[in-house]
């Protein structure tokens, strides 16, 4: 309950520092620090070092309209994975763009 609150208040006040700011500023379409904000989910399995970790894939580094459509391919129950499914189920079209430009702008590990 709380976490939608804050979420709700949180992205009012995104928008409305978007709204000041020039569109040409943004090059992506996703808002970067509403990703990083609901990303803290992600990662209680997803690792940020882009390191893969207990059968966890890493999803750092993805080129953005990847990422969106892997994404969207687990609410559209279109690839297995429950827990995936239910986690991207819950996630609007925007909330997916966020994420995709946030953990898109991580870097990747150095090949090891
Ligand atoms: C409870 C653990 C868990 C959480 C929380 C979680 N994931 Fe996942 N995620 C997984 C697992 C396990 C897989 C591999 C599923 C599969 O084999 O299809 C996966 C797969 C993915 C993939 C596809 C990776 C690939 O290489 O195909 C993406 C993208 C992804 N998750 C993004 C996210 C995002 C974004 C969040 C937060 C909103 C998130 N995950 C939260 C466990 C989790």
């Amino acid at each position: 309950m709380f976490v939608f609150i804050h979420r709700a208040v949180l992205a009012s006040i995104l928008a409305g520092g978007l709204a000041a700011t020039p569109a040409l500023a943004q090059t992506s379409k996703g808002d970067r620090e509403l990703g990083q904000y609901l990303s803290s989910e992600c990662v209680t399995c997803h690792q940020l070092s882009g390191k893969q970790s207990e059968g966890v894939p890493a999803i750092v580094g993805w080129p953005e309209d990847q990422f969106v459509a892997v994404m969207r391919a687990y609410k559209n129950r279109e690839r297995e994975n429950a827990v995936m499914r239910t986690i991207a189920g819950r996630l609007s079209q925007s909330d997916i763009e966020a994420l995709a430009a946030y953990f898109g702008s991580l870097p990747k590990p150095a090949a090891p």
